[in-house]
């Protein structure tokens, strides 16, 4: 585990994408569908980079801890903002199975495993930046998600609008404290906690916790040579300033 990071040899991390133009939905679709591929071939399936655990159930759990959930999150409706191919649903869904889940992914090839493997978890395949966002949530999740928010402080708005009183929204994410940093070839942005907190407050959310916790980057050296999303991780993580766990909530 590691706060900092030594930055990879340029030839151990390949091409950085194809060119400077940000993918619009159905590119980026198609990207993902191709690393979901990969991910699900090594037996993964959370899609993860900076893990706080040496398994994935170990990083789920290090990061739903700090959203305090234990006694609270029985018979809630819990909305993860990226969902993958569900796992973190499925492994939230054995230990509270009374709340209700679900979530969005704009990969077809993610939604698709999602249905048979979590069949009992309904989630929408679309885009979050366009979709509308379901009522009366209690819990949203993000999980290396939010960088692909366009317009951060209208996205935690209409969160916000979406939110019970008292709900909360944890989000896990790679942080770069140099100021706003667009990864082009996969249009996520990684963004200073300062931003993050901003648009949160404006948005009329308070912070209930943050953290910037000791990660690992073995699984994206694990994709190094196969995936275009993991060679960026890992080359922004040797300037980035690792990750960041936050927890927002609905006065
Ligand atoms: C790096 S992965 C994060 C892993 C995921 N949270 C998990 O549980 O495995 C990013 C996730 O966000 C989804 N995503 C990216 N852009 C999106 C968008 N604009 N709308 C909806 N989902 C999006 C991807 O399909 C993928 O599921």
């Amino acid at each position: 585990m590691t706060r900092g990071w030594s930055a990879p040899s340029p030839a151990a991390v390949g091409r950085s994408g194809p060119s400077g133009r940000i993918p619009g939905t159905a590119e980026l679709a198609a990207i993902y569908d191709a690393d979901t591929e990969d991910y699900l071939s090594l037996g993964e399936t959370i899609y993860v980079f900076f893990m706080l655990g040496s398994t994935e159930g170990a990083h789920v759990d290090a990061v739903l801890r700090y959203a305090d959930l234990e006694g609270w999150l029985d018979g809630r409706f819990v909305f993860d903002l990226g969902c993958g191919v569900g796992e973190v649903l499925r492994l939230m869904s054995l230990r509270w199975p009374s709340a209700r889940y679900s979530g969005i992914t704009i990969s077809p090839r993610q939604h698709t495993e999602m249905r048979s493997r979590v069949p009992l978890i309904d989630a929408s395949l679309g885009d979050f930046n366009r979709a509308s966002l379901p009522e009366d949530v209690d819990l949203f999740i993000s999980l290396e998600s939010i960088g692909h928010v366009e317009d951060l402080p209208s996205f935690l708005e209409q969160c916000a609008a979406s939110m019970r009183h008292g709900g909360r929204f944890l989000i896990q994410d790679a942080i770069s404290s140099t100021g706003s940093r667009l990864i082009p070839s996969w249009g996520y942005r990684l963004r200073p906690p300062s931003e993050m907190f901003a648009a949160a407050r404006a948005a009329g959310l308070s912070i209930r916790a943050f953290d910037t916790p000791p990660f690992s980057m073995e699984r994206a050296e694990r994709y190094l040579a196969r995936s275009r999303i993991a060679r960026q991780m890992h080359q922004l993580a040797g300037d980035s300033d690792g990750t960041a766990i936050y927890v927002f909530e609905k006065p």
